[in-house]
């Protein structure tokens, strides 16, 4: 292997005219599990690539993809779960940069992360390292990680490229998405990194996207990716996710990983000589894989360091920022821990044995790991733990039955306020397979419910990747908090926010259904026969529940902290929409003031949310559009601004395949959450009209809305006029009528003055050319 820092991207042209078939076939894949092929005798440096997200796993020793093997320990930060909680891209931008700075000090060319699959359904096994159920949100945050990731001289890797929204089935699963809903749901937030933070590559993922595999896709890889969205990096094969990969070289898959020991190699080689695959896509894949070599040379030349306390710091800072405080009856939290003996007990294995990251690939080993149970013994507080139940990864080993240590437990609780730990065991959470039910495990709901029964007052903090479901058991908790994957910080980061030391300031990145059969997807999750229909379309996640008028326990965008807000003030104006304006220019400015109206400082994250009332297309009831994060101190008011702009405002049109803009009835809604809007207002876009192409098989009302071929039509067939005439005619006539492909019309004889010929003039004039 060449020593690094001597390979330049200057050197790439004329490398490449040296470089032999074979090895240009040889750069398109790893040399092994993490590192890229190099080419000694033209000085090609081989570069390191590796998990990710939200910690480094750089395996020094035995390899696998899957985390089953050690890796050098690294700041194991909260999983996206809990980083998209906390709605701040600020934050986003500080964790990025500190795991830039550890994957640079550890001679890291790129991250592989951060994964902005939407979360279809709560099941999906990997939702953990996913970001939200919400586009515009996954968007905004990873695009600020990847800044922050990438502003430290390394790369990132945008996965998993596309519509890998579940586990089950993962490696060949064929999802099939309808295009408004691929364009609106499952590949903005990609959009946005891409178009935002440029990363140095993108992971394309296993499955198949409407009948053709992501890795072969050449729609999805180039067209969309590089031509609409002017990608610049290098798409990058999940782990073995290849099927065909000449076809994958055309398609714009420039780098398979891990190595194919040669097979693939030799296949280009052979579809190149027998003239089935172009050169110049070679050349393409082969200059973008060093164009990703070179760029890492300046910080592999000088990785410098990192400073593991203060990165532990950091992770502990967020873990307090990731937690979503579902529920606080009477101000039950924050708790005085240092009050006597036994008033606060501690319950739940979890507080012992932290459950602070996912299973599967992103898998790191945490530089320290900090539980409840340690920190409260930093503190010197006298509050006790049971550990209430078993679990199979529990670090110390304890003979007792369920029962038994919650008869343990129970008794402690007597009469104290009762912090209860529950969550879902590891085995529960993992890449590689999906959930089949939303509970936590049976023995910590009947902990809950004998403990709450005793204690003066019982708070629950949970630990799980995904949301669980709290409907059956919520009633016996004062309070709630929802830890997510806190990270290896996330147990002294739970103390904090029990005592108050740091005041919650996370809001769901995903809604908590009250039931799966809630959730529209649910009806075709995980699909059967190897394709999985999405058959929801758009109605994903809040969209879907809202849209089906669900109960929930808690909607998207739902967080409570240590004091109140007021939200006043609203003002919308709109500017007018013309042929000129951009994509990106504000048409809609929303003012609103917000005040913290408790007595001590909190984050409020105001959310504006957009409907379209009376729209000719199906939408959802709203949809978030913008949102902003701001701490007050007690009394303190903000005044907010935030804009949307054409594209906020636009959905994907299937006739036109692009963006457009409806003019009409915008609804803007605004408040602390998706079912919590108290500013709401309408206001009128005026944009140019969208004329839908007329065809013979557009009906008679779409050629009658037509501005100028219905009046056409109307001076044409004065014979039809009456019945044409909503108001002079008979009205079921004139339903039956319109809503007739208008080439019917001479067909049935419903009028003699309308005849094939008249058609076919009125097509010549306005017909869809
Ligand atoms: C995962 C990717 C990961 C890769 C390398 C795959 O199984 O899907 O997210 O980056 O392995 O470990």
């Amino acid at each position: 292997m060449t020593e690094t820092g001597t390979f330049a991207a200057a050197d790439i042209p004329r490398i490449l005219r040296e470089l032999t078939l074979e090895e240009k076939a040889s750069l398109c894949s790893g040399q092994d599990f993490w590192h890229t092929q190099a080419v000694d005798r033209l000085g090609i440096p081989a570069v390191m690539v590796t998990d990710g997200p939200h910690g480094l796993r750089k395996q020094a020793g035995a390899t696998d993809h899957l985390g089953l093997n050690a890796s050098v320990p690294a700041t194991c930060f909260p999983s996206a779960a809990g980083l998209a909680s906390t709605w701040d891209p600020q934050l986003m931008l500080r964790v990025g940069e500190a795991l830039g700075r550890e994957t640079r000090a550890n001679e890291v060319a790129v991250l592989l992360g951060p994964g902005v699959n939407m979360k279809r359904s709560p099941l999906c096994g990997r939702n953990f390292e996913y970001f939200s159920e919400d586009p515009h949100l996954a968007g905004e945050l990873a695009a600020a990680l990847v800044t922050g990731i990438q502003s430290q001289g390394v790369g990132t890797s945008l996965k998993h490229f596309a519509v890998n929204n579940q586990e089950t089935d993962r490696m060949r699963v064929d999802a099939r998405v309808d295009e408004r809903t691929l364009r609106e749901i499952y590949l903005p937030a990609f959009e946005t990194v891409i178009t935002r933070a440029q990363p140095w590559t993108v992971m394309c993922s296993y499955n198949k996207v409407n009948g053709t595999y992501a890795s072969q896709h050449p729609w999805l890889l180039t067209e969309v990716l590089r031509e609409e969205w002017g990608f610049e990096g290098l798409v990058v094969s999940d782990w073995g996710a290849v099927d065909d990969r000449p076809a994958g070289v055309a398609a714009g898959l420039d780098l398979e990983m891990p190595a194919s020991f040669g097979i693939n190699d030799a296949r280009i080689v052979e579809a190149v000589r027998a003239g089935d695959l172009d050169e110049a896509h070679l050349d393409a894949a082969v200059t973008r894989v060093l164009q990703m070599v070179a760029r890492a040379q300046a910080a592999l030349a000088e990785p410098g360091s990192f400073d593991v306390e203060q990165h532990h710091a950091l992770a502990r800072e967020v873990a307090t920022r990731t937690a979503v405080l579902l529920k606080n009856d009477d101000g039950a939290l924050p708790l005085d821990l240092e009050g006597a003996a036994g008033a606060v007990v501690l319950i739940g294995e979890l507080a012992r044995t932290p459950r602070y990251q996912g299973a599967g690939s992103s898998q790191v080993n945490p530089t320290r790991l900090d539980s409840m149970v340690g920190a409260l013994a930093e503190r010197g507080t006298a509050v006790p733990f049971f550990p209430g139940y078993r679990l199979a990864e529990a670090e110390v080993a304890d003979p007792r039955s369920d029962a038994e240590l919650r008869a343990e437990a129970v008794t402690a609780a007597r009469g104290a306020t009762a912090v209860l730990v529950l969550g879902l065991p590891a085995i529960d959470e993992s890449e590689g397979y999906d959930r089949t039910h939303l509970d936590i495990p049976a023995s910590h709901v009947e902990l809950l419910r004998e403990v709450s029964a005793v204690a003066e007052r019982t708070i629950v903090l949970l630990a799980n990747g995904a949301a669980v479901a709290v409907a059956d058991w919520e009633q016996h908790a004062d309070a709630i908090l929802e830890l997510w994957l806190g990270g290896q910080a996330g147990g002294s980061a739970a103390i904090d926010l029990v005592a108050g030391d740091a005041a919650p300031s996370g809001r769901l990145a995903e809604s908590i259904a009250r039931r799966l059969t809630d959730i529209p997807a649910q009806l075709s999750f995980p699909g059967e026969n190897g394709t999985v229909r999405y058959g929801e379309g758009l109605f994903i996640g809040y969209r879907g529940l809202d849209a089906v008028g669900a109960d929930v326990s808690y909607p998207f965008g739902h967080g409570l902290t240590y004091t109140s807000f007021e939200y006043a003030g609203l003002a919308v104006e709109a500017t007018e929409v013309t042929e000129q304006t951009g994509a990106r220019d504000a048409v809609v400015r929303v003012g609103l003031e917000v005040t913290n109206t408790g007595d001590r400082s909190g984050v409020a994250v105001p959310q504006v949310y957009v409907g379209r009332p009376g729209s000719a297309i199906a939408r959802a009831p709203r949809e978030l559009r913008g949102f902003a994060w701001l701490e007050l101190a007690p009394g303190e008011s903000r005044a907010v601004e935030l804009t949307l702009t054409r594209r906020d405002l636009s959905h994907w049109d299937v006739r036109r395949h692009e963006w457009v803009l409806e003019p009409g009835t915008v609804a803007v809604a605004v408040g602390a959450s998706s079912r919590d809007l108290p500013l709401s207002a309408e206001i009128e876009i005026v944009a140019p009209a969208l004329v839908a192409p007329l065809t013979a098989y557009s009906t008679v009302a779409e050629w009658l809305a037509h501005p100028e071929a219905g009046p056409a039509l109307m001076a044409e067939v004065e014979e039809l006029g009456t019945i044409l005439d909503p108001a002079a005619g008979d009205a079921a006539m004139h339903a039956f009528l319109a809503a007739m492909p208008i080439v019917k019309v001479p067909m049935m004889g419903l009028s003699r003055a309308f005849t094939t010929e008249t058609l076919a003039a009125l097509l010549q004039r306005f017909g869809e050319r």
